[in-house]
């Protein structure tokens, strides 16, 4: 998918999310550490919260429920379809 931005509310960061590159390899280029395990969209441990935007789920973890709340998001996996997403981190 294309690029877009992620900006994180509580550090105040705005971090550039490239097309070939997962919004938690990102985050810890700018020096904001997510946890991650499986890197697949499937336990979950990366879930994080989102403040605006609207995800583009990739992951196996969250019900179709839950992604269509658009107010989490697996960074390991999922991307965005908005220009921009606003994480709560
Ligand atoms: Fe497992 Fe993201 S690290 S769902």
């Amino acid at each position: 998918g294309d690029s877009f931005e992620v900006y994180c509310a509580q550090s105040d960061i705005t971090v550039e999310v490239g097309s070939d590159q997962s919004i938690a390899k990102a985050l810890k280029g700018a020096g904001i550490k997510i946890d991650v395990s499986c890197e697949e969209g499937v336990c979950g441990t990366c879930i994080t919260d989102v403040l605006e935007g609207e995800p583009d789920h990739r992951d196996h973890f969250l019900t179709d429920e839950e992604k269509e709340d658009n107010d989490q998001i697996a960074v390991c996996c999922s991307r965005a379809c908005s220009k921009r997403l606003v994480l709560d981190i």
